[in-house]
């Protein structure tokens, strides 16, 4: 399975990402993890997509798809794969197929998590995340068992560096401007599986489930 999962900021694909990757035993590709690791290792990489990502602007798309081009090369993503946040533009959608056509893969399903921006604004308010895996928390909806612990590996959570509210908002207006196109851009291969975001994790996920069934 190849699948892409598009959304707004806080619509669940990292969540989500995680129960698809588990259930098909595919790896989870997110390019906003990829690029907070690069940060966090203070790679030249990083260090460049730092600014961008703290003002809530997208990182340059050459920089999205030179990093893309290296991971879906990797041994693991021989028998699929799900690509969380990635592609963001038109620009990188087209890259993609052409990347995609290099190495003789083809995209299953495009899973877009439809959220509006009101319950977006109050759901990121109460995330954590543990940095290392990139596995998402909400105090409200989704709470680690002991609260600010990773209930895997015991480790601190933190607070996003681009959660606060202006950040958000102007994440949601870079989403619709740059990403949402992306809808029409798939929809026009056939691909698309819309999604409704705005119910309970485990509703949304047995929704995808039975899109991807059908696949
Ligand atoms: P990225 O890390 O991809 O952030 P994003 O797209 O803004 O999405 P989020 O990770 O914020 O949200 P999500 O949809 O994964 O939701 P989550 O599951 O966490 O990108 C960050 C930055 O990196 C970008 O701004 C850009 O600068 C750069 N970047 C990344 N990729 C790029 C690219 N391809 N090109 C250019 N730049 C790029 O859930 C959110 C919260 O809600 C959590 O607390 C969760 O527990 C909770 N929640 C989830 N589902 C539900 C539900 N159904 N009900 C209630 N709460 C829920
Ligand atoms: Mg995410």
């Amino acid at each position: 399975m190849k699948i892409i999962l598009l959304g707004p900021p806080g619509a669940g694909k990292g969540t989500q990402a995680t129960f698809i990757a588990n259930s098909y035993g595919i790896p989870q590709i997110s390019t906003g993890d990829m690029l907070r690791e690069n940060v966090k290792n203070k790679s030249s990489l990083g260090i460049e997509a730092q600014g961008y990502m703290n003002k809530g602007n997208l990182v340059p798309d050459q920089l999205i798809l030179d990093m893309m081009k290296n991971r879906l090369q990797e041994d693991d993503c021989a028998s699929g794969y799900i690509l969380d946040g990635f592609p963001r533009t038109i620009p990188q959608a087209k890259g993609l197929d052409v990347l995609l056509a290099s190495i003789d893969h083809s995209l299953n399903a495009v899973v877009v998590i439809q959220v509006p921006d009101d319950v977006i604004v109050n759901r990121m308010g109460g995330r954590r995340v543990h940095l290392d895996s990139g596995r998402v928390y909400n105090v409200e909806y989704n709470p680690p068992k002991k609260e600010g612990i990773d209930d895997v590996s015991g480790e601190s959570l933190i607070v996003r560096e681009d959660d606060k509210e202006a950040t958000v908002r102007k994440r949601l207006s870079v989403y619709h401007e740059m990403t949402k196109p992306l809808i029409e851009f798939y929809a026009s291969k056939n691909l698309n599986a819309k999604i409704n975001g705005n119910q309970l994790i485990n509703s949304v996920q047995k929704e995808i489930k039975s899109a991807l069934d059908k696949v």
